[in-house]
């Protein structure tokens, strides 16, 4: 197999040189004023982390909360793989938050919250303001019977009430589980009936592409299905939007919903007192998808991820308490969680929430905001990054706004674009670090320490601190650095950021994430369970790791593995391409090929001249095995409302089965008009199974 020298040859090309495909690229270097400021700036840091001084090292992270008791032991193994961090201590997530920064921070800004319309004001929350209304809420929560322990589902959009209700419940030690504000009624029941909650907080309305949302409405869905599964609500809360006003039309039911901002009059200057919770004690839930089609609820725990948010976002997001911080991710997902709630206001932030589409009314909007609210950190994903760059190439160059960093996550991010960012994002000040981790690990695995690491586009470095990466073979053999061969990406360490269980479901958790690797089930010593991430990845001879997408996402082209990201990669050095998705087709020969669907930037016309380049650029960056079957010129991708690409209606489309339910998506409409396109105008879709691989494509996306 690994004969070939020549890669451009057809199939005599080897994992390996596949998997180096993705060109190696230059560094960049952390400008001189950037390290002199940075929280961390001694490479010697990594010596304090090696694992002979596991677990102890972590103590460090843990110094940064304010304990009310403190904990007796570091990490405990009893019940391995169910690890206990910082048993016997007593804290608070809402009073590491709040209330210990009110002497030094009292009237510093918390959260600046961005109304998407560009007429409406900005709303400014200091530390005071921050503390009574959690207080406020903590009282109301209480006044409804809720207690430690209780689980409430929230599905909220970005607004300020968002984070203060995470807090209140945080103060109570009620365990909350925010379903992203996006996601459809339904979503939100199945995960009410899996966590067992009895309270729902939602919003009337938010604003989202010029259009005030009905939001209330989701919530009658959402209780109905929780309760066909088996779920009773006892009550809806519901904010106002336009506090002592109404934005849906959509009637309450007497007896179940309630309106918070008229209930909270009754709760004007309450205080509650922080409940003192074990090190160990949950957090919060957070759903996220695997490999069936049944949500997970991630369960996080409450000493442990705080140390975990709290240390990162002081050390990778390099936060300073004079800092103005722009997170843009949605607080329905993990990055909102870890480093828009709960890291950044450990650390006394000013943090920025917005409530909008980044390119809401045009693409010049973050910009805007980041000039005339001082941002100097911003962070984002690719996403966001190939989105603003298709509308507005030079909308950064217009506004006056310096960044003293960046940050990348979610997905990997294509050399091109990460180019466009430290350009003309950046402006060649800022540093970009790209970080690589996801919902089950709490906070940042791979990435760079940005005053320490040289960037390379396209990598996202080496490892947090403490954070021992091994990548792994099929049968468990270490694959070695600089080999150029792909493997599953491990952590071979618990860390105090990592998830606690799946909510409900004990052996799914040790299956999922352990059960390929584990020789040992009764083993009590960590060595034996090395944390399976889910994602293939390479590591090059200078330690940074290269993620190739989630282990489901590789298409294996006639025995070789092709990165998708890759392909895609590839099709993005066309300079008139926006986007590409890269899908598995079913092929008679090699098994599976890939099949590309690319959208042009504005202004370009589709041409079979694009189409000839994409091709040939595919050959030439990966090699002839990596050529598509078919390249589809494409108005746009279908999208799911956080904006990733639904590479699995394209990989049914492609693969001549029915594209299934997708009305949840950001843009169902231009589902139809690929399909016409690609099947042709009557509909040739099958509903026969498709092969198990194709099937779940995509599906973590
Ligand atoms: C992917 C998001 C490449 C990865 C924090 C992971 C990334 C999945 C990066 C988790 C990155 C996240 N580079 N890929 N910097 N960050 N991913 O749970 O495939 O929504 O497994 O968490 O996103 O997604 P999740």
């Amino acid at each position: 197999m690994a004969r070939a020298t020549n890669p451009n040859e057809l199939t005599d090309v080897s994992e390996a040189q596949i998997a180096v495909h993705w060109r190696e690229e230059e560094y960049e270097q952390p400008s001189e004023k950037f390290k002199a400021q940075a929280n961390m700036r001694d490479p010697r840091v990594f010596d304090r982390f090696t694992t002979d001084k596991f677990p102890d090292c972590f103590k460090e992270y843990a110094a940064m909360l304010t304990w009310f008791e403190p904990y007796k032991t570091v990490l405990d193994t009893s019940d391995a793989p169910f690890w206990k961090w910082f048993v016997g201590g007593k804290i608070n997530a809402s009073y590491n938050c709040v209330d210990r920064h009110l002497d030094t921070y009292r009237s510093k800004a918390a959260f600046i919250f961005v109304p998407e319309p560009e007429s409406e004001r900005d709303v400014v929350i200091t530390y005071q303001e921050l503390y009574d209304r959690v207080n406020e809420v903590a009282a109301l929560l209480k006044g409804l019977g809720l207690k430690t322990g209780d689980r409430v589902t929230l599905h909220m959009p970005m607004i300020p009430e968002l984070p203060i209700t995470m807090l209140a419940c945080a103060r109570l030690g009620v365990i909350h589980s925010q379903v992203f504000g996006g996601f459809s009624g339904q979503a939100c029941g199945s995960r009410i009936h899996d966590s067992r909650s009895r309270v729902l907080i939602t919003t009337d309305g938010y604003w989202r592409n010029g259009t005030l949302v009905d939001h209330k409405a989701n919530a009658d869905i959402a209780v109905r299905t929780a309760k066909e599964l088996g779920q009773d609500v006892d009550n809806v809360l519901i904010w106002q939007r336009y506090s002592g006003k109404s934005s849906g039309k959509t009637p309450l039911v007497a007896g179940r919903d309630v309106i918070i901002n008229d209930l909270l009059k009754q709760y004007k200057g309450k205080k509650v007192e922080p409940v003192a919770l074990p090190g160990e004690a949950p957090l919060f839930l957070m759903y996220s998808s695997g490999t069936t089609g049944k949500p997970k609820g991630v369960q996080h725990g409450v000493g442990g991820y705080l140390a975990y948010v709290t240390a990162t976002s002081k050390w990778i997001l390099d936060i300073h308490p004079d800092d103005v911080y722009w997170c843009m991710a949605d607080i329905g997902w993990i990055t909102g969680h870890s480093y828009i709630v709960y890291g950044p206001l450990a650390n006394a932030a000013t943090s920025v929430m917005y409530e909008g589409v980044p390119t809401f009314p045009d693409a010049g909007r973050p910009w805007r905001i980041a000039e005339r609210l001082g941002v100097n950190i911003f962070h984002t994903a690719p996403t966001a990054i190939r989105m603003l760059r298709k509308l507005g190439p030079e909308e950064p160059r217009k506004y006056k706004y310096h960044f003293k960093s960046m940050t990348t996550v979610g997905e990997p991010i294509e050399p091109e674009a990460w180019r466009w960012y430290f350009d003309e994002v950046g402006k060649r000040e800022a540093a970009i670090t790209d970080t690589w981790w996801m919902t089950e690990t709490g906070g940042f695995l791979g990435t760079t320490v940005p005053a320490i690491h040289p960037m390379k586009p396209g990598s996202c470095g080496p490892a947090a601190p403490g954070i021992h990466i091994v990548i792994y073979d099929e049968t468990g053999k270490e694959v070695g650095k600089g080999s150029g061969r792909a493997g599953n990406i491990c952590i071979r360490n618990p860390w105090p950021g990592i998830m606690q269980t799946i909510w409900g479901d004990r052996d799914r958790y040790v299956k999922t994430y352990f059960g390929k690797y584990n020789k040992n089930p009764r083993s009590k010593d960590w060595r034996d369970w090395p944390f399976m991430c889910g994602d293939g990845a390479v590591q090059a001879a200078d330690g940074y790791y290269r993620i190739l997408g989630r282990v489901d996402d590789v298409i294996n082209v006639a025995g070789h593995r092709l990165g998708t990201k890759e392909i895609e990669s590839a099709c993005l050095t066309v300079p008139e391409i926006a986007e590409a998705a890269v899908v598995p087709v079913q092929d008679e020969l090699k098994g599976r090929v890939p099949e590309v669907y690319i959208a042009l930037k504005p202004g370009v016309k589709a041409s079979q001249d694009v189409i000839d380049r994409v091709i040939k650029a595919n050959e030439e960056v990966i090699g002839k095995i990596a050529r598509p079957k078919h390249v589809y010129i494409v108005p746009d991708m279908p999208k799911t409302r956080s904006g990733k690409i639904m590479r699995r209606v394209l990989a049914s489309i492609s693969n001549r089965r029915d594209v299934g339910d997708v009305t949840t998506l950001a843009n169902p409409d231009v589902v139809e008009h690929i399909r016409t396109m690609v099947q042709g105008k009557d509909p040739v879709a099958t509903k026969a199974e498709l092969p198990e691989d194709i099937a779940k494509f995509g599906q973590v996306e």
